[in-house]
């Protein structure tokens, strides 16, 4: 067969071996613009299990890859399921859009069921890729750029204060022991192994995207890793703002806008972080984008919606259709105290919807009513609608733990 020949590659996946790994990260480098430092790479392969990368091979070059990371995913209420985290995924350009993406997707997700993964997780390039491979959007991240000089808090705003500047490499335990309390209790939150954190703070030249060096503002339940960027005018990027509680948002956002020669804060953040209600001008605050973050496909529905907390009681009949692995099925829900119990029946559905909504409605981040407005869930009784409005509802909001 030849290489490139548009009608014969063969796309069937194989599993990845150590001496691929040269040409996987040279076909990353390739997709996405950028070349991952090979200590990063051996951090994130740490987290793939046996067998969970594949690669396409043709006459001796890797066109396609795609492999998942070993996760563990906070739930609403604060369950937490393992997660079958997709990542590193790419075919050649020469290669494009002759299914050796959804060949690739097909053979891990047949290796994912029978690792007993209940959900699978991703982060997407685009968002026209992955609804046909039943991934919702499940976390809402919001783009901030919040002028500095403009931002004044309000004179009835706490000011908690209990921030202290440190080196981040020098505090990384309490970096991490912030962390872990607050990805135990926000839906969204990943497990980060040791080795992420290493690379972390390794804080690599080819990782500042031409800012400085890692700085970090650490509170007893939060901190904040940040750049400054920019020559003459200079503006802070946050790479990560972790609080547990609302008073070290509100001190960590304070010390933030403290820093008078900072013309702009640039932040990643959720619909909720409070700034906007701490200052005399919200208007301070400019939403430069908005988007999704993490995306979930729920594998086994009644043990991924038994495993998280509701906010209302329910009884539902779901009927949930799942076009990529020819699975879904129909499904009663019921909630009871804010706990459910899921199993399939023979019962007539209520709501009809495909996986992918399921997927967005799982954190919380998005509503059945919003679904519903654009026919993707179908159910006669408005009344039902609201009431799955009101369970699906978290009292903390969704975020993606870390980019992966
Ligand atoms: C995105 C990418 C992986 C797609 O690979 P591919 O092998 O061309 O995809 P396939 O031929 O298997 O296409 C599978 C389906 O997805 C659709 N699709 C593929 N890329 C798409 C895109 N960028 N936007 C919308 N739909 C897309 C195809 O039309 C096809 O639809 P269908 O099966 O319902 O008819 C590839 O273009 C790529 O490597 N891009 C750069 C790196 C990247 O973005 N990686 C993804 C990281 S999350």
């Amino acid at each position: 067969m030849a290489l490139s020949d548009p009608v014969h590659t063969d796309v069937t996946p194989r599993p990845a071996a150590d001496d691929d790994w040269s040409r996987m990260l040279r076909l990353d480098a390739t997709s996405f613009g950028h070349v991952v430092d090979p200590a990063a790479m051996a951090a994130w392969r740490s987290m793939i299990p046996a067998g969970g990368a594949v690669v396409v091979e043709d006459d001796g070059d890797i066109v396609g890859q795609a492999l998942y990371l070993d996760m563990e995913l906070t739930v609403p209420g604060g369950g937490r399921l393992p997660v079958a985290g997709i990542s590193w995924v790419a075919v050649a350009p020469t290669h494009r859009r002759r299914g050796l993406l959804r060949s690739m997707l097909t053979e891990l997700h047949d290796r994912i069921a029978a690792a007993g993964y209940p959900l699978t997780a991703l982060t997407a390039s685009e968002g026209g890729i992955y609804g046909r491979f039943g991934f919702g959007p499940a976390t809402i991240e919001q783009s901030w750029s919040v002028d500095r000089r403009r931002a004044q808090f309000r004179p009835d705003a706490p000011d908690p204060g209990g921030v202290r500047i440190v080196t981040p490499a020098e505090r990384v335990d309490d970096l991490v022991e912030r962390y872990d309390r607050w990805r135990a209790v926000t839906p969204g939150g990943l497990i980060r192994p040791r080795a992420l954190w290493d690379d972390l703070m390794a804080d690599r030249d080819g990782e500042r995207g031409g800012g400085s060096p890692s700085f970090a503002f650490l509170h007893p339940d939060g901190y904040v890793l940040y750049r400054a960027h920019g020559e003459g005018a200079r503006y802070v990027r946050v790479v990560e703002k972790v609080a547990v509680t609302a008073e070290a948002d509100v001190a960590l956002w304070r010390t933030l806008c403290g820093m008078d020669l900072m013309e702009r804060i640039e932040i990643e953040t959720h619909p909720a972080d409070p700034l906007p209600y701490l200052l005399t001008d919200a208007r301070a605050v400019r939403t430069t984008a908005a988007g999704d973050a993490l995306w979930l496909r729920l594998n086994d529905i009644p043990a991924a919606l038994q495993a998280r907390a509701y906010a209302a009681d329910l009884a539902v009949v779901l009927r949930v259709t799942d076009g990529f692995r020819g699975g879904g099925g129909t499904f009663a829900l019921r909630v009871t105290d804010g706990h459910a119990h899921c199993a399939a029946t023979d019962a007539v559905a209520d709501v009809e919807l495909d996986v992918d909504v399921l997927g967005s409605l799982y954190l919380g981040a998005h509503r059945a009513s919003s679904f519903a407005v654009g026919n993707r869930l179908r159910c006669n009784d408005s009344g039902l609608v609201s009431r799955l409005d009101a369970a699906f509802a978290t009292d903390v909001t969704a975020e993606l733990g870390y980019p992966f």
